[in-house]
């Protein structure tokens, strides 16, 4: 049994799915299916069935004559139960077969039929070396981008509101045993940064922080409560392992996204990272992130100490079975003062072509250009963005203490000049939602074609 099959993931053999028209709907539906021992996933609304970002459930076929009924029983506004074969189709018309191998072709075949790619199809995609075929699989990723998530990107912000942290991956620049200045935001600083977001209309901040006990459920609760009264911003929380009772109590707090990496799918590779973690604590984690309601953000790092191509294609296979609505992919970068310094950081070729195959494997997802690939190489965020991503995340943490969140050396500080020269280097557009006055009033320049 290879080691996922034990946390029965895709069991689903003839999938349908239930789609609902608000996530609380959706939430009611699942605990009547858990009630009704109706097997079930929450997964991403697939291309064409619901917007991206929303969460549809997914069961077997057998049920699908109880799962209209109770629907029809308990009165749930749904949009619909669906066969996850009626799949949406991709254009791919458009890639020059010239030069491409007769098993690239194949595979591109099938991306476009949306069939769902086997192990040795996403291993063939990952080892791709010859510039031609490199070009086909970005180019593939670019246009299920388009057509997933448009051209608009995503952008988002980062409070890294606490650098303590009780853990010592071995990777990580703020380890515990890491000497170094460690800071604490107070509420009022953390709102105070939340409203200079606001100001400049980001919709979605994130609160990210070491695994650091001193913010309570209660302290955090309390400021999800602040953000969600005054400005009714989407919050993502990244804050570690917690007590599996506490995310439901975020999630009613007002808690949207949770981003909790898996970092590596394999759990041996997890085990020689994480010298205070256990792999199956945080799959079960993450599972109870999903079951409260809140979207996972996953993803891991490239280029690990240790780490092969199929240890990647494992990674992808367990973002797209698990579920995963924000997936991040970034390089590897040694820290000073860790266990990893003297480690060789991730490649970007393959960085790359992990961020086109996560796209063309989970499709309807948000993907970030990670921070991590702006500071690897500064041109390779916009290359992030042309290769399936399209979500920036702004490095919101205050001047004076950001430079003390360096989890890896020489950290890009992406700021919105930044992103706004990604956004235009990849030929994309601002969100509609930013309040580009305002912006321009800061001092930022803002070329006319990225707003539309
Ligand atoms: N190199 C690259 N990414 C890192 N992260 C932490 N340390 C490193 C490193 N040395 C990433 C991990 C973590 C996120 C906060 O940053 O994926 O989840
Ligand atoms: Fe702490 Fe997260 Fe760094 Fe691990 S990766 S040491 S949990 S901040």
């Amino acid at each position: 049994m290879r080691i996922l099959d034990k946390f029965n993931l895709n069991t689903i053999d003839r999938p349908y799915i239930l789609v609902c028209s608000s996530n609380s709907q959706m939430l009611f539906a699942k605990e009547l299916m858990d009630k009704a021992k109706i097997e079930n996933q929450l997964i991403p609304t697939p291309k064409g069935f619901g917007g991206v970002c929303t969460t549809a459930i997914k069961f077997p076929e057998d049920h699908t004559q109880e799962v209209a009924g109770l629907t029809a029983t308990y009165g749930l506004e749904i949009e619909g139960i669906y066969p996850m074969t009626s799949r949406y189709k991709y254009d791919l018309s458009t890639i020059e077969a010239k030069g491409l191998s007769d098993r690239l072709m194949e595979i591109l075949s099938r991306i476009s039929e949306n069939a769902e790619l086997d192990r040795d199809e996403i291993k063939y995609l990952l080892e791709i070396e010859d510039e031609t075929e490199y070009k086909a699989l970005l180019q593939a990723a670019d246009i299920i981008r388009r057509e997933c998530v448009g051209q608009h990107i995503e952008l988002r912000a980062a409070i890294e509101f606490s650098n303590y942290c009780s853990k010592n991956c071995n990777y990580c620049g703020v380890r515990r045993d890491k000497k170094m200045t460690r800071y604490r935001m107070s509420e009022e600083d953390i709102l105070g940064e939340v409203d200079l977001l606001n100001r400049i209309g980001i919709k979605t901040v994130i609160l990210q922080s070491g695994e650091d006990s001193y913010y309570t459920a209660e302290k955090i609760i309390k400021i999800i409560k602040k953000i969600k009264g005054k400005y009714g911003m989407q919050i993502t929380l990244s804050i570690g392992e917690r007590n599996n009772n506490e995310f439901a109590l975020f999630r009613e707090a007002g808690v949207n996204n949770y981003l909790l990496k898996i970092e590596t799918a394999n759990r041996e590779l997890f085990q020689q990272l994480h010298p205070d973690d256990d792999f199956e604590l945080r799959v079960a984690q993450s599972r109870q992130i999903k079951d409260a309601g809140i979207r996972l953000g996953s993803g891991g790092m490239v280029g690990l100490p240790g780490q092969t191509i199929d240890h990647l294609v494992e990674d992808i296979i367990f973002q797209r079975d698990f579920g995963v609505h924000m997936i991040g992919f970034g390089p590897f970068l040694p820290a000073k003062g860790t266990p990893y310094e003297a480690m060789p950081p991730g490649d970007l070729r393959l960085s790359l072509k992990m961020i086109a195959v996560a796209r063309i494997v989970c499709q309807h997802v948000f993907l970030p250009a990670t921070t991590a690939i702006a500071s690897l190489n500064p041109e390779a965020q916009a290359l992030a963005l042309m290769a399936g991503a399209n979500t920036i995340m702004l490095v919101s943490t205050p001047k004076e203490l950001r430079n003390n969140y360096q989890i890896y050396s020489n950290k890009n500080m992406v700021d919105l000049s930044f992103a706004i020269k990604s956004v235009q280097e990849a030929g994309r557009k601002l969100p509609k939602y930013l309040n580009f006055k305002y912006i321009e009033e800061l001092g930022y320049k803002i070329p006319k074609e990225l707003i539309e």
